[in-house]
């Protein structure tokens, strides 16, 4: 965290009180022009910083600034999103972090963008990414596990984000397997995990997250408008992106970790299967040109689906899509 960086982390830690010229700068070092001078950078970057001469510096309300410092200013996690990015307009995060993990980009690398100009879904699809309106991030981990680790991988970051979400929205929200999260039966986030393997090891999985934050039901367009929501659709809370990001990234590195040190991803199975809309349900799977129905019993440690075919035949899938019947969705 560069200087700047951690003034706004004091000042947001210390929220709501001042934090003297003098206590910055013998915390971090430097001298009060110093301080002074980031402060004035802060000001310029939008943050709503009072001074005086008495008593220093007070953050009065940082409302839904969204950059790059703001998300470290509240970011409390060891790994995740320590080598962090962000961009105003970008492609895709996904496609970024890729190259980034090509060069070498260590563990926990976070790429956030404003805008994507060419974001992707599941099954080749494109994900609406409109500046300012989403969170559109991507997280790279490198797990020392096997290749097939990656479907577990997901369920923890569906699992982190409704974590992250509760609070804001305390009920109607679940998660569709794999690892899309309704809320009254509408998408707010999706989940695209790309990875790059040996045949007996990761290198680099890349965790594509995108939560619909701001948007309202005009800004989604065609088919979205009647399969889509965002968080501020549905909650009265105050939202900030920044705190957002760090709350997931929070949860994720909680998840991630246990899972790693424990070889045992028994902690979010039981929150997926406490968010599930799909064990219990009667659905239709897709897979390629083909739909079948089936009843879905439950989802094994490993991602894959149970389900129970009318003949009475159990079979389990790895990849696809499916509905609820029961839902339409
Ligand atoms: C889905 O189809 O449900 C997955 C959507 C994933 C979208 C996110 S936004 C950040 C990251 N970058 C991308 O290009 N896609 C993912």
């Amino acid at each position: 965290m560069n200087t700047k960086d951690r003034i706004l982390k004091m000042l947001t830690d210390k929220k709501g009180r001042f934090v003297s010229g003098e206590q910055i700068s013998e915390e971090l070092g430097i001298s009060r022009t110093a301080v002074w001078k980031h402060i004035l950078k802060l000001k310029e970057e939008g943050h709503s910083i009072q001074s005086t001469n008495r008593l220093g510096y007070q953050l009065v309300n940082s409302g839904d600034i969204y950059d790059r410092s703001s998300v470290l200013s509240k970011l409390n996690t060891k790994i995740l999103g320590r080598n962090l990015f962000f961009f105003d307009e970008i492609d895709s995060t996904n496609d970024e972090l890729k190259k980034m993990a090509a060069d070498g980009a260590p563990d926990g690398t976070v790429v956030i963008a404003r805008y994507q100009s060419a974001g992707r879904g599941r099954r080749g699809r494109t994900w609406q990414s409109d500046a300012d309106a989403g969170i559109y991030m991507s997280v790279l981990l490198r797990p020392e596990l096997a290749p097939d680790a990656v479907q577990s991988i997901t369920l923890a970051a569906s699992s982190a984000v409704c974590r992250a979400l509760e609070k804001y929205v305390p009920d109607r929200m679940g998660i569709k397997w794999p690892n899309d999260i309704l809320i009254n039966n509408r998408k707010v986030c999706g989940i695209l995990t790309e990875m790059t393997a040996e045949p007996d090891k990761v290198q680099a999985i890349i965790l594509g997250i995108g939560l619909n934050v701001l948007q309202k039901e005009d800004d989604f367009s065609g088919e979205l408008k009647e399969t889509a929501t965002s968080l501020c659709l549905n909650t009265d809370r105050e939202i900030s992106r920044s705190l957002l990001v760090a709350e997931i990234l929070h949860e994720l590195e909680d998840l991630y970790l246990n899972f790693i040190e424990k070889g045992s991803g028994a902690k979010f199975m039981d929150i997926w299967r406490s968010f599930s809309i799909t064990i219990g349900r009667d659905i239709i799977i897709y897979q390629g040109d083909n739909k079948w129905q089936a009843k879905a019993l439950d989802i094994l440690d490993d991602g894959r689906l149970l389900v129970e075919t009318p003949d009475g035949m159990r079979h389990t899938i790895l990849s696809g899509e499916i509905s609820i019947r029961s839902y339409g969705g």
